[in-house]
């Protein structure tokens, strides 16, 4: 059965994601900072090794690498995790600059040190390669200076590693608006119930999986085919 590393899968995007994977039968790797919130979720969900940790940090890295080769193969990495900077989103001229160094250490320099690390397990199953962008790498929202930049640093990187890498798919994903902790943080005191769950975004990321097309920059709502009552409505 096919294996895949989802970072960031204690909610939101990741934990959805690995729901859907984990009922397909795949087995998979999952990671976090909190042990407890990772272990709670992810309870119940066969074939799951829940290993607690920050993708910034080179040995929790290593732990993961050393799951997956327990594992015995690695078809899919999704890099999920990402930090969204300090909330509220501040303005380019006052950014802390400690605190945009951790948003590029999680957003961009993380993410490929695991894929440097899992090069050759991705490489002997013609992996899939998940960098999870936003739609802020590519317009420029007043705020979003940090996070996006980061964002468009991590979608060149993946642009890069699909030349160099004919071999893998290499995905940068642009999800869209979900109802999840991190959306909360960059709209405080917002109401967000009409932002879609990430349920929804799953089957996109599915889709790429399933028909494996070339690498490139992917928007979730490009992806998911709407029903046959939304096409006739
Ligand atoms: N939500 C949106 O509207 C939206 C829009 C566009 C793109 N995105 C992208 O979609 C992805 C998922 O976001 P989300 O909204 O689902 O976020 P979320 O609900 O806040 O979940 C983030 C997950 O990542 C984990 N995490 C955070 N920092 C980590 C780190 N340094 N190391 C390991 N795990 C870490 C969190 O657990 P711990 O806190 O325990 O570490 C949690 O499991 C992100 O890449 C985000 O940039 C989201």
């Amino acid at each position: 059965m096919p294996v895949a590393l989802i970072t960031g899968a204690s909610r939101g995007l990741g934990l959805a994601t690995a729901r859907a994977l984990a009922g397909r039968g795949w087995s998979l790797v999952v990671d976090a900072r909190h042990e407890a919130g990772l272990a709670e979720a992810v309870r119940g969900l066969p074939r799951v090794t829940p290993v607690a940790g920050d993708v910034t940090n080179a040995g929790h890295r290593s732990a993961l690498a050393a799951a997956v080769g327990a594992a015995g193969r690695l078809d899919v990495l999704v890099n999920n995790a990402s930090s969204l900077g300090p909330s509220p989103l501040p303005h380019l001229r006052g950014y802390d600059p400690g605190a945009l160094r951790h948003v590029y250490e999680t957003n961009v320099l993380g993410p490929l040190a695991l894929i440097q690390l899992l090069a050759v397990p991705l490489a002997q199953a013609n992996g899939t390669i998940f960098n999870v962008s936003s739609d802020a790498a590519v317009e420029a929202y007043e705020g979003w200076g940090g996070y996006g930049s980061s964002k468009a640093a991590l979608d060149q990187l993946t642009a890069v590693l699909a030349a160099e890498e004919p071999g893998l798919r290499c995905y940068a994903f642009d999800p869209g608006d979900m109802r999840t902790q991190m959306h909360q943080l960059a709209y405080p005191g917002e109401d967000i119930s009409d932002r879609p769950e990430p349920e929804s975004v799953v089957p996109a990321i599915l889709r790429l999986i399933d028909e494996r097309p070339a690498s490139g920059r992917y928007r979730a709502a490009d992806l998911t085919v709407p029903s046959p009552a939304e096409v006739t409505s």
